[in-house]
């Protein structure tokens, strides 16, 4: 049984990106315990990419089950997680690690605390700062943190995923993302397009940007004015053989989800 199988056979992991995605937006599985993260109801086998998303909101993770995650994380992360000064970021890192940890150790069969945790060489410079890895197991991952908000994807293909808080002033941040985007924000701040506020706008482009870039590894090490991933309320976009798509979550935030396909 291949590492992804037990993720798949274990209900974890739901197998196709369409299914996972089954509408316009990602539905994450929503768990408040790091036990019950590997609670799935209803996983939809169906032939194609392996998919799970979790969506952890942080407030619902009070402080016994933030310092079991801790004593998960290896000696690097801990002291990561202490150069965060604001509790809501170092609280969002040990969680989105935790969790992490909790599933793709399922994939080897490992207790949280025994994944080794390492990164993806860069593809931009060869330097093991590209995406995050754990070795010995078959499955990619990726992870995001905000305050609030963390999430995981796991996949038995390259994959990114991205959450943000939407910005108080999208206008002034709308000149990183792509020309065609950067447009499509100003106009719906001066009203002369429909279909989304200028900040919701703003966070969509830039979380599938940053899903994307991090399925490849690079991350900001690209320019994210080089591609185009839209501001509108897409079902999903392709590019360069990635399938980006938006992934659901709470008012105030936008992310994404992007699969080599
Ligand atoms: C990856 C990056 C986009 C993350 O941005 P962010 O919005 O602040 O943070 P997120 O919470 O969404 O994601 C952080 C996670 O992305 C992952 N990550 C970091 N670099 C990554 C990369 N190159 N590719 C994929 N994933 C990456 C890590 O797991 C990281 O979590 P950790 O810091 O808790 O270990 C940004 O930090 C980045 O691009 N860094 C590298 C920039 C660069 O110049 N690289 C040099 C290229 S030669």
């Amino acid at each position: 049984m291949t590492p992804t199988t037990a993720l798949l056979d274990s209900g974890v992991m739901r197998r196709d990106v369409a299914e996972a995605v089954p509408d316009r937006s990602a539905i994450p599985v929503d768990p408040s315990t790091l036990s019950s993260l590997l609670e799935v109801p209803d996983p939809r086998p169906s032939a194609g990419i392996g998919l799970g998303v979790w969506r952890m909101a942080i407030e619902r993770f009070d402080d016994d089950e933030l310092d079991l995650g801790a004593r998960w994380l290896d000696d690097a992360e801990r002291q990561q997680a202490s150069s965060y000064v604001r509790a809501e970021l170092r609280r969002a890192y040990v969680l989105a690690h935790a969790a992490a940890r909790r599933v793709v150790g399922l994939a080897t069969d490992t207790p949280p605390e025994k994944v080794v945790w390492g990164r993806h060489a860069c593809p931009g410079c060869g330097e093991p700062h590209g995406r995050p890895r754990a070795e010995g197991a078959a499955v990619e991952f990726s992870l995001s943190h905000t305050p609030g908000q963390v999430l995981i994807a796991v996949a038995d293909v390259p994959v990114g995923v991205d959450v943000e808080r939407h910005p108080d002033d999208p206008v002034a941040l709308a000149g990183v993302l792509h020309p065609r985007e950067t447009e499509e924000i100003q106009a719906a701040a001066h009203g002369t397009l429909d279909g989304g506020r200028a900040t919701v706008r703003f966070t969509r482009a830039w979380s599938r940007t940053e899903a994307y870039l991090k399925g490849i590894g690079i991350g900001l090490g690209r320019d994210p004015h080089l591609d185009y991933l839209g501001t509108d309320d897409a079902p999903g976009r392709t590019l360069g053989g990635w399938v980006v798509r938006d992934v659901l979550v709470p008012e105030g935030y936008g992310a994404a989800v992007a699969v080599l396909s």
